[in-house]
């Protein structure tokens, strides 16, 4: 097993793909499956074309679970609405790179709310500005797809820019997560975690899958027989 990877990987279900007539049945589905934490994509049509999940949703199904929940910020101007989650419970709040003016500023302001900060990259971002703040953060987010909507197929590259994330991340002092959200699957989860990712964040696949805890128990199995190898 590569050093510093648990045992499990850790599997975030995104609730963009799961059914919200009946949001917190689907909550109390996926942790008896299985899964790590929760994944709530933020979408304002104007950052991404499409609408999804408020602070709101996250206040509501907070007493659903105790397991952590993580705010993806999928918006034109997060530093609008940080504030709002100062008295929601989210344990990590995660912005994507090219929406910030000021990365320390939005680092350090989610930070002084007790919440961990992750930063999301889009499939064009590089890492050459952004590597200098991977100390500041808790999390990388690698988006295998275009922001924006659930089941679409992974971009191509994403094992090789995991593998760069993983090798510059190597020197900090702060263990960096290396997640990857979208596109995420039982055929690709795997070689993500071969190349360095040590976060899996699936919506379509997971909540598609016929028999949940059956699709989480193969998935960790596979990874970590890959590992130990
Ligand atoms: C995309 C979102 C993802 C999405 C992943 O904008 O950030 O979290 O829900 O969905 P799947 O797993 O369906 O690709
Ligand atoms: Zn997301």
């Amino acid at each position: 097993m590569r050093s510093g990877l648990p045992d499990m990987i850790p599997i975030s279900a995104s609730l963009l793909a799961a059914d919200y007539a009946r949001l917190g049945e689907e909550v109390r589905r996926a942790e008896a499956a299985g899964v790590d934490s929760f994944h709530f994509d933020m979408m304002d049509g104007h950052y991404v074309p499409n609408l999804a999940l408020a602070p709101d949703h996250l206040k509501m199904l907070r007493c659903h679970t105790k397991l952590p929940f993580c705010a993806h910020l999928e918006l034109e101007n997060p530093d609008e609405v940080l504030s709002r989650f100062k008295e929601i419970q989210a344990d990590m709040l995660i912005v994507q790179w090219n929406t910030l003016a000021n990365p320390t500023h939005t680092f350090a302001r989610i930070r002084s709310q007790n919440t961990k900060v992750g930063l999301g990259l889009n499939p064009d971002d590089t890492f050459d500005k952004v590597e200098h703040y991977f100390g500041d953060l808790d999390l990388l987010l690698l988006l295998g797809v275009y922001p924006g909507f659930g089941g679409q197929v992974m971009q191509p590259g994403m094992l090789e820019k995991i593998a760069r994330a993983r090798s510059l991340a190597g020197g900090l002092e702060r263990h960096l997560t290396i997640a990857v959200d979208g596109g995420v699957n039982s055929g690709n989860a795997v070689l993500l975690a071969e190349a360095g990712a040590d976060c899996l964040i699936m919506g379509t696949a997971l909540f598609q899958s016929p028999d949940m805890a059956q699709f989480i128990g193969s998935i960790r199995e596979s990874v970590a027989e890959s590992l130990r190898r």
